[in-house]
């Protein structure tokens, strides 16, 4: 009796249908709205974590993770064509495999949107406090990281101590400043209602793809063959790990999912959106890797023989005694990846222009994952599987105001104290869930629901759907053991919660299939469509 609460599609869209939220976007508007949530830090910072896994062969990461994203973004356009209402993942799961796995997904989600949206403010706080540099200002090091907290808790719980962790120690700092100010800062303009318009979104998207392109145009022609050699100092195991940590690059097409309930002729719209915006990024993320390993390599730092853990108090203690010896910072050192290589060959003034690009930017991605986790929050407390007091609505602004305090609250603090790296692979393990469930939920849905009108019918059902599975697998598998073990923890709570308060709280559960209607409208539109 565990998998028989399943939600009614029909249910699920009558509901959508009595919100009555404008359809205004269009696939150029969508594909926009795509490129908007995906090109971040991942692209403007994770390169060089990924080159610290991989050396050049993140050439080869960067296409298996784009590879797995676009066939989970086939099982998503399926799904989001015949259910084109807000919720994404956790709505399609709830109406196919039932409120269970919905919750979980839901809960997995979190781990996406929040603990993503922490990610990209440490990116942001890293071009931050660069561009400050750039004016002549130093921001002190102990607030603009948190490496020797992390040196200082490795010590605790008993790592042998080393000279980089001691090096950390000394040069590291306690806390992210810039990232608890950009993320306290999201979550107060989100409060009082603030989404991005549409035409903010395509001057931030503009921007980016401005920035990527000054940077492919300046590498490409400065490229050394020699600089791809050895192309796998990692091996396989290495471009798998950096394939499952650079996924996060591409995290943020299912934005376009989101939107699908103010999308015209979402049938046709939301399956172009979600492939074009992805297919964007993917050629762009594939020049500007190259651009980057070609100019100036992309070796990992190692110990007898073992790439150091990016992100670790150890890799952060190497390079500052890199830095320290008067050698040029390594790519893999480097915490702005891309402004990085433009300075090192030579490119100052574009260096910084790069720095400020992702400063204007990345705020918005900030907001777009925010706003995702809240919508999430907001439809399971719909759906009355969490409290109805966080779905409460702000009297002023109109804005669920409790599930974003909490979201916000919840991301500052992961943002403060934690390296950008290991967010994202924490992120990447829940996102690799939802996107996982949707595979299985379209297979689902194919088998026990086969005469119903697909809009989009994805093609190869039976070959796409399966890979997607695989690949979702491979990647939650080569990610680093605390991200693997994260997944299951955060599942175990997730549980609790269902089985001791949603439970007997759901409304499905109760026989009231369209939850609470009274609060439909209350959530406002995805940021970037208005
Ligand atoms: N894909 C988004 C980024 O890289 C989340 O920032």
């Amino acid at each position: 009796m565990l998998f028989d609460r399943v939600k009614p599609l029909d249910a699920i869209l009558a509901t959508a249908e009595k919100k009555g939220l404008h359809r205004t976007l269009g696939a150029f508007q969508l594909t926009m709205l795509g490129i908007g949530a995906v090109i971040g830090t991942g692209i403007f910072v994770l390169t060089s974590e990924a080159a610290q896994k991989a050396g050049p062969g993140m050439l080869f990461s960067f296409i298996v993770a784009g590879f797995v994203c676009a066939v989970a973004a086939l099982c998503y356009s399926e799904l989001a064509s015949m259910v084109p209402v807000s919720g994404s993942a956790y709505t399609y799961t709830y109406a196919v495999v039932g409120e269970l796995l919905a919750w979980m997904v839901g809960w997995a989600l979190i781990l996406e949107y929040a603990v993503g949206a922490s990610a990209v403010a440490v990116g942001w706080s890293n071009h931050a406090v660069g561009l400050l540099k750039g004016l002549g200002i130093n921001f002190p090091a102990a607030l603009s990281n948190a490496d020797a907290l992390m040196a200082k808790a490795q010590l605790a719980f008993g790592a042998a101590p080393s000279a980089d962790l001691t090096t950390a120690l000394q040069v590291g700092g306690w806390v992210n400043l810039p990232a608890i100010i950009i993320s306290g800062l999201v979550t107060w303009l989100l409060i009082i209602g603030t989404t991005e318009s549409a035409r903010v979104n395509a001057v931030l998207v503009a921007i980016k793809i401005l920035a990527l392109t000054l940077f492919i145009i300046l590498t490409i022609p400065v490229m050394n063959a020699e600089n791809f050699k050895p192309f796998l100092p990692t091996g396989g195991a290495g471009v798998f790990g950096a394939a499952a940590s650079i996924f996060f690059a591409y995290v943020g097409f299912d934005a376009v999912s989101t939107a699908a309930e103010e999308t015209k002729n979402p049938q046709r719209n939301v399956p172009i959106g979600l492939i074009a915006s992805l297919s964007v990024c993917t050629i762009f993320y594939l020049l500007v890797a190259s651009g980057a390993i070609g100019a100036i390599g992309a070796q990992p730092e190692m110990t007898a023989g073992v790439s150091l853990a990016p992100g670790s108090a150890e890799m952060a203690g190497r390079c500052a005694s890199v830095v320290a010896s008067g050698a040029i910072e390594p790519l893999v050192c480097s915490k702005e990846a891309l402004v990085h290589v433009l300075d090192t060959i030579g490119w100052h003034k574009v260096g910084r222009l790069v720095g400020l690009a992702a400063v204007l930017a990345l705020p918005s991605v900030v907001l777009m994952m925010m706003f995702g986790q809240t919508r999430v929050f907001f439809t399971m407390a719909r759906d009355g599987l969490l409290p109805a007091k966080l779905a409460s609505v702000h009297p002023r602004y109109r804005t669920p105001h409790v599930v974003t305090m909490v979201t916000g609250v919840g991301a500052t603090i992961a943002a403060a104290f934690l390296p950008v790296g290991k967010l994202a692979d924490y992120s990447n393990s829940g996102t690799l869930f939802a996107f996982l469930m949707v595979a299985v939920s379209v297979m689902v849905l194919r088998v026990i629901n086969p005469g119903r009108h697909r809009p989009f019918r994805m093609p190869l059902v039976w070959i796409i759907a399966p890979l997607a599975i695989v690949g979702c697998l491979g990647l939650y598998i080569s990610l680093p053991l605390t991200a693997i073990l994260v997944l299951p923890g955060w599942g175990i709570i997730g549980l609790l919660v269902y089985f001791f308060y949603s439970r007997s709280r759901s409304y499905v559960g109760r026989g009231m299939m369209h939850g609470a209607d009274e609060e439909e409208d209350i959530a406002p539109p995805v940021p970037g469509t208005l």
